[in-house]
């Protein structure tokens, strides 16, 4: 038996190369050794303001850009997490044992609630992190592999697996979080402080469907450090740094080599060959997106299956549940 690996991305905005390089690329590889799903958690997106033509369209999206990205739907199950209700019915239990304080202390919460009164910050957005442990928990999920902002919400997730193993029995299965360490934290081309965000600013990232010019543009305009040499030092030289990684990650060669591919060369050579790779990379991927995009109903045929494939592992992890918790049975 495979192990299980599960992990999601939600419908809001435009996917950058940030969630390409610290989850989807990692995803890929993982589906030759893992019995792996994937989830389009739309649930989650609504927690923050939204439109709901444009989280239909995103929806489709997302899962577009798993099957673009090499997500082989005969290996690994896609589907929308809104389709299995489960996910909520079991985020309901565990917001029963779920602390206030514990999930005050989420930072991503703290993130996007920051300057706004958190008086009005939607309960959703507050509980969101209970959502995401039901979506692992219901899968008996062995790892979850995700980017460098996750982690605290695995954390979580073991805290509440372990707190209903406790009260009600060995329910849970508990799930180890798995980053890699190269791209788990791609950061802004405009901030190399933090990380690359689909909410800032737009020469902030690079897009997965942003076109060639786009992207040449964006990178030469990204920040850099003082000095002129092209050398990893993530402290001393934070923004050389990160387009390192990402020239690294997408390119396949080691930073030493590019090290001394760019020795003596300046930063505008450096940016206009890691352009290259970007562009490079990106276009049969793009490509092979705009083909499924034309047609969406042999993407709602996968995500459908999907849908009914998983639903048959949650709904037995549910009957146990409820079990555990001693609602009547009829
Ligand atoms: P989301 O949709 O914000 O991000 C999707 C994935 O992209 C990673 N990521 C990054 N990795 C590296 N550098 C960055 N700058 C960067 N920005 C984003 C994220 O770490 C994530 O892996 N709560 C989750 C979705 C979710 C989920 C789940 C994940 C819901 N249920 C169950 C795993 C398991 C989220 O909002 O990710």
């Amino acid at each position: 038996m495979k192990k299980r690996i599960f992990s999601g991305i939600q419908p809001s905005g435009l996917l950058h190369i940030g969630n390409y390089l610290g989850a989807i690329k990692n995803w890929v590889e993982l589906q030759k050794d893992y019995d792996c799903i994937f989830c389009v958690v739309d649930y989650h997106a609504i927690t923050v303001p939204q439109d709901p033509k444009t989280l239909t369209k995103e929806t489709l999206g997302i899962a577009n850009i798993y099957l673009a990205a090499g997500i082989d739907p005969k290996k690994s199950i896609i589907f929308v997490q809104s389709h299995v209700p489960e996910h909520t019915e079991l985020a309901w239990v565990l917001n029963t044992i779920s602390k206030m304080g514990e999930l005050y202390r989420m930072t991503q919460f703290k993130d996007k609630t920051q300057g706004k009164e958190q008086e009005s910050a939607g309960a959703g957005l507050f509980d969101y992190p209970v959502l995401m442990a039901a979506d692992i928990l219901l899968y008996d999920t062995e790892f979850v592999p995700v980017g460098e902002d996750q982690r605290q919400h695995v954390e979580l997730t073991r805290t509440l697996a372990r707190r209903f193993n406790n009260r009600f029995g060995e329910t849970f299965k508990m799930p180890k979080v798995l980053i890699k360490e190269a791209g788990a934290k791609i950061k802004g081309l405009d901030d190399p402080e933090k990380k690359m965000s689909k909410s800032a600013s737009s020469a902030n990232y690079i897009a997965l469907l942003d076109k060639p010019d786009i992207i040449s543009n964006k990178i030469k305009k990204a920040v850099t450090d003082s000095g002129t040499e092209i050398k990893f030092d993530p402290e001393g030289k934070p923004a050389i740094s990160n387009l390192l990684t990402i020239y690294h990650l997408f390119s396949g060669e080691e930073i030493k080599d590019i090290e001394v591919k760019f020795q003596g060369k300046g930063y505008g050579e450096f940016k206009e060959g890691l352009a290259e790779v970007v562009i490079d990379y990106l276009k049969p991927f793009q490509k092979k997106f705009f083909e499924l995009e034309k047609n969406p109903d042999f993407t709602k045929k996968i995500l459908k299956q999907g849908a009914g494939q998983v639903r048959k592992i949650a709904s037995k992890k549910m009957e146990e549940v409820r079990e555990k918790i001693g609602v009547l049975d009829i």
